[in-house]
């Protein structure tokens, strides 16, 4: 059978964070209520000028060489962040990208757990057809509002991953175990910018869905906790994931748990400086667990998706010799780096002078924005 995965991963988020300390303080809480409870050091500031097609164009452009560019076949979106009812951000990136007219471009919605599905379609369809190369995105701006209890929780970015034949990073295993209830623990209705959510419960249910698709997956599989190096975890914030591992750690030996938490320390601290980026959040932690971690080829990586409302999905792949290659680790470590620190003055400015939700027609201010690919307005009731 043909082995299939990611062969690349991009990463993308705006040049500026707020500092979770200084956020803190300022909401009156205990800094290490933020910096450990919750387990966020800094949380990405997300400018009007830039949106989910943009950050997927920032992401993607990592990856791909106008040579790969020619030979995309397909391009899958996940996001919850849409710009549109109708038409999908696939189809503006696409354009953006220059890729070729002979593709299908789709967006694909259930909260973050779109990329995931993008991913294993990506795959399944990869397996019939293994000359072709699919590019999946996973982009969002989590928004909870000013001055309640989510703000700690928001962040954003994008992820954009190729999945091919005979990747370069991750052969996936072809078993994964999913599972999918009507809940209402999170949503986001057309009608509001920013999510409803029943926080604790929502901790509760992410939890519980680990343990059902953990479960099923073993007894698919016959695998146990022994046969993995690592796991990656949707990392709404980094304190989450770390409930999850707690949740299996006691399956294993001493040794094996002390490995699979320093392997958990890797795979968190991208996202704790950059905070959720819904879709794109377990891809992120995925990415830092290949940047910060110490894993070797052969390496088996388990994976829990979850997006509220809610779907979850535990499935698993194997690292690939030349991993390294399939990221731009001195790119990843400079973007985050440059990134200007802005006030929590700032930040309120900024959150609250999105392109406005009416039809009117506007110009944005993009003296400051250094991205390749940013929104300069709308014309027309058309992005620009
Ligand atoms: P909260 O009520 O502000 O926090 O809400 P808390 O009072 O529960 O405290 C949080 C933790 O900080 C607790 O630790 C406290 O003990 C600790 P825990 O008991 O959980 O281990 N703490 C301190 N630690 C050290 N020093 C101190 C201190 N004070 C307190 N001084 C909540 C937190 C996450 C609920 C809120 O931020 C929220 O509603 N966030 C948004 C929802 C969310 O992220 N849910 C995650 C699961 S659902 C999901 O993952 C899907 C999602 O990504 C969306 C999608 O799928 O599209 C969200």
């Amino acid at each position: 059978m043909t082995v299939v995965g990611i062969d690349k991963i991009g990463f993308y988020t705006p040049g500026m964070y707020v500092d979770m300390a200084e956020l803190a303080t300022a909401r009156g809480e205990d800094p290490n209520k933020y910096l450990i409870g919750i387990g966020q050091s800094k949380q990405a500031v997300i400018p009007p000028t830039q949106d989910v097609v943009t950050m997927a164009a920032n992401a993607a452009e990592q990856i791909l060489t106008p040579a790969l560019k020619a030979k995309i076949g397909m391009v899958l979106f996940g996001t919850e962040s849409g710009i549109d009812n109708s038409k999908a951000t696939a189809v503006y990136l696409a354009h953006l990208l220059g890729l070729p007219q002979n593709t299908r471009a789709i967006e694909l919605k259930q909260a973050c757990y779109g990329a995931t599905a993008g991913l294993q379609l990506a795959a399944d369809y990869v397996r019939v057809h293994p000359q072709a190369k699919v590019l999946v995105i996973g982009a969002d701006i989590a928004r909870y509002g000013l001055r309640t209890a989510g703000e700690v929780t928001q962040g954003g970015g994008a992820v954009a991953m190729l999945v091919t034949a005979d990747p370069t990073i991750l052969a996936l295993d072809d078993v994964s175990s999913y599972h999918t209830e009507d809940v209402m623990d999170f949503w986001r209705p057309t009608y509001r910018t920013e999510a409803l959510v029943d926080g604790k419960y929502s901790t509760n249910v992410y939890l519980d869905f680990f343990k059902t698709v953990w479960t099923d997956y073993q007894q698919q599989t016959q695998r146990s906790i022994a046969d993995f190096a690592a796991f990656a975890f949707h990392l709404p914030f980094t304190k989450m994931g770390r409930k999850g591992l707690r949740q299996i750690l006691p399956e294993a030996t001493p040794e094996q748990q002390a490995s699979l938490t320093a392997a958990f320390e890797a795979s968190q601290e991208d996202n704790r400086n950059v905070g959720n980026l819904y879709t794109g959040s377990l891809y992120l932690s995925f990415l830092s667990l290949l940047r910060h971690g110490q894993l070797v080829a052969n390496d088996r990586i388990g994976f829990f998706s979850y997006g509220s409302g809610a779907e979850g999905e535990f499935f698993s792949g194997v690292l690939q010799p030349n991993f390294r290659d399939g990221f731009a680790e001195e790119q990843l470590a400079k973007q985050l780096a440059d990134r200007r620190r802005v006030s929590v003055a700032d930040y309120e400015q900024i959150y609250t002078s999105q392109l406005s939700n009416n039809s009117r027609d506007e110009q944005l201010a993009v003296g400051e924005e250094t991205a390749t690919y940013y929104l300069a307005g709308r014309q027309h009731e058309q992005r620009q």
